[in-house]
C-alpha cells in the first residue's frame, strides 16, 4: 500500500493525572511552540482530567495547541451522577473526546457498541473523536491481534465517521505504560490493516485520510522510527506527555 501521510496528529492523554499546578507544563509547552523557529509539522492536542479543562483551554488560548476530553457519557445531561456529557466538555473547550480507551474498556467495562455511541455522542457535541483500539497481550499471544483489532473498528467506528470527525488510535494494551513497543513490522503490519478496513468501510477517499496514531511507550527516544512507519499518522501519549520537555521531544519528531 502507498505511503499515506496526512497532517500528523501527537496527542497527550493526561489520563488521572494533575492538578491545576499541571497547566503550567502547558504553558511551558505553549511558549516553546511559540518561541520555535518553525511551525511545528504536526497538530499538536492535550487531553487533560477534565476538572482543568476550562484552566487548561485558557492556557493554550491563541497557540494553536487543541485540547481533548478524555471519556463522554453517551447522554447530553440527566441524571448520570459523576460523568460528564461531551457537550459539557466542548464548552470547557475541548476540540476532541477519546473514546474507547482500553483503561475505559477494562476499568469500567465498556463494549465496542458503547464506544461507538460515545463516539456519536463527540459528533453530536461538535467533537472530532478519537477512537481507540487495541490488544491485550493474552490475545496478542494467541495469534489473534488483527482479529480483535478489526472486530473493535467495526463495531466501535460511529456513523458517519470522516476525516474531520474521528481519529484511531492503535494501543496494544500490553505496551501501554510497560516501556514495550511492537516491532516496527509489527506496527506496520496492524496500520496497514486498519487502513484497509477504514478504506473497506468508509470508501477510498475518506478511508485514505483519516489519521491513525499509534499508542503505547511513545517517548522522544523512539518517536522518530515509530512516527515513520507507514500508515502511522501520529501518536497518543500518556506517560510522556505530562513534561512539556518530554513531550516537546516527541513532536521534534516530526
Ligand atoms: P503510555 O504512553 O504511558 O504508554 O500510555 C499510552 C496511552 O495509553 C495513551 O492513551
Amino acid at each position: 500500500m502507498a505511503v499515506n501521510r496526512p497532517k500528523p496528529l501527537v496527542a497527550g492523554n493526561w489520563k488521572m493525572n494533575g492538578l491545576k499546578a499541571a497547566a503550567k507544563e502547558l504553558a511551558l509547552l505553549v511558549k516553546a511552540v511559540a518561541g520555535a523557529k518553525s511551525k511545528p509539522r504536526c497538530d499538536i492536542m492535550i487531553c487533560p482530567p477534565a476538572t482543568i479543562l476550562s484552566l487548561c483551554a485558557e492556557t493554550a488560548r491563541g497557540s494553536g495547541i487543541k485540547l481533548g476530553g478524555q471519556d463522554c457519557h453517551t447522554e447530553i445531561s440527566g441524571a448520570h451522577t459523576g460523568d460528564i456529557s461531551a457537550e459539557m466538555l466542548k464548552n470547557a473547550g475541548a476540540r476532541a473526546c477519546i473514546v474507547g480507551h482500553s483503561e475505559r474498556r477494562t476499568d469500567h467495562g465498556e463494549s465496542n457498541s458503547e464506544v461507538k455511541r460515545k463516539a456519536e455522542a463527540a459528533h453530536r457535541a461538535g467533537l472530532m473523536a478519537i477512537v481507540c483500539l487495541g490488544e491485550t497481550a493474552a490475545e496478542r499471544s494467541l495469534g489473534k491481534t488483527i482479529k480483535i483489532v478489526g472486530q473493535q473498528l467495526k463495531a466501535s467506528l460511529p456513523e458517519g465517521a470522516d476525516h474531520k470527525n474521528c481519529v484511531i488510535a492503535y494501543e496494544p494494551v500490553w505496551a501501554i505504560g510497560t516501556g514495550k513497543t511492537p516491532t516496527v513490522a509489527d506496527i506496520a503490519k496492524v496500520h496497514g490493516y486498519i487502513r484497509k478496513r477504514l478504506i473497506a468501510l468508509l470508501g477510498d477517499e475518506t478511508g485514505m485520510k483519516i489519521k491513525i496514531l499509534y499508542g503505547g511507550s511513545v517517548k522522544a527516544s523512539n518517536a522518530k522510527e515509530l512516527m515513520g512507519i507507514s500508515n502511522v499518522n501520529g501518536a497518543l501519549v500518556g506517560g510522556a506527555s505530562l513534561k512539556a520537555k518530554d513531550f516537546l521531544g516527541i513532536i521534534a519528531a516530526y
